[in-house]
């Protein structure tokens, strides 16, 4: 009798963010980033595929969310901290692959902002909440947190920090060649070992990743 293999990742509940978070300034303007959102979707596809449970929390993108994934469409990081939060008590692996905004404007204004002829224009700034350092603080035992660098320079040394400060489990480092390209070169980072991939495409990237943080379940 022919057995059918029961699919690496059934039964596992997964948490994964994908996308920039936008912060408006004003009824026509925001503060964003370049994330296209396409590794975080990758890895809800494979995980899905794997027979995962998937979340998917996604900040606006030009994608279209995949079939057979429980999707949660946000527009700020305050709103994807609020849904993480809820959805992370559940969640036995978590993958913040999000461009979360650091900052917001201190304030969304009513009206559009009127130009003052050649005078300087201030914004003011105000920390948004980091959801990763905050499911770090609250991870259960046995559950896995996955986060995510990207940098411009001093790549290994800031995700290594990144490691340890977030309390992650393993943290994906890219450089920022990774916003625009078809193929990916990532290292891995977990407390004890240092992985540096070849050029990937998303979806390769995202098994090696689903495959890394696998084997950190147990
Ligand atoms: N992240 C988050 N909440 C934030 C900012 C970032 O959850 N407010 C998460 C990202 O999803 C990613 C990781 O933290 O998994 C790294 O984000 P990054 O912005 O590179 O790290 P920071 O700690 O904000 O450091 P810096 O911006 O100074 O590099």
């Amino acid at each position: 009798m022919r057995r059918t293999k029961r699919p690496a990742l059934a039964g596992t509940r997964i948490l994964i963010t994908a996308g920039p978070t936008v912060e408006p300034i004003d009824p026509v303007r925001f503060i964003s980033n370049r994330s296209s959102g396409r590794l975080g979707y990758a890895l809800a596809r494979v995980a899905r595929d794997r027979g995962a449970r998937v979340t998917l929390v996604s900040g606006p993108t030009a994608l279209p969310p995949p079939h057979g994934v429980r999707f949660v469409g946000i527009t700020t990081a305050r709103q994807m901290h609020r849904v993480c939060l809820r959805a992370a008590m559940r969640a036995d692996l978590i993958l913040m692959c999000a461009a979360v905004a650091d900052y917001r404007p201190r304030a969304t204004l009513r009206h559009k902002i009127k130009k003052h002829g050649t005078r300087t224009l201030r914004l003011t700034l105000v920390p948004n909440p980091d959801i990763l350092a905050d499911l770090g603080r609250r991870k259960r035992r046995g559950q896995v947190l996955v986060g995510f660098a990207l940098e411009t320079r001093g790549l290994l040394r800031h995700a290594r920090k990144k490691l340890r400060a977030k309390r992650c489990d393993l943290i994906v480092a890219n450089t920022a060649d990774a916003i625009a390209g078809t193929h990916q070169r990532a290292v891995l980072l977990t407390p004890h070992h240092t992985t540096h991939l070849p050029p990937l495409t998303k979806t390769a990237l995202a098994r090696r990743i689903l495959r890394a943080a696998q084997e950190l379940m147990g």
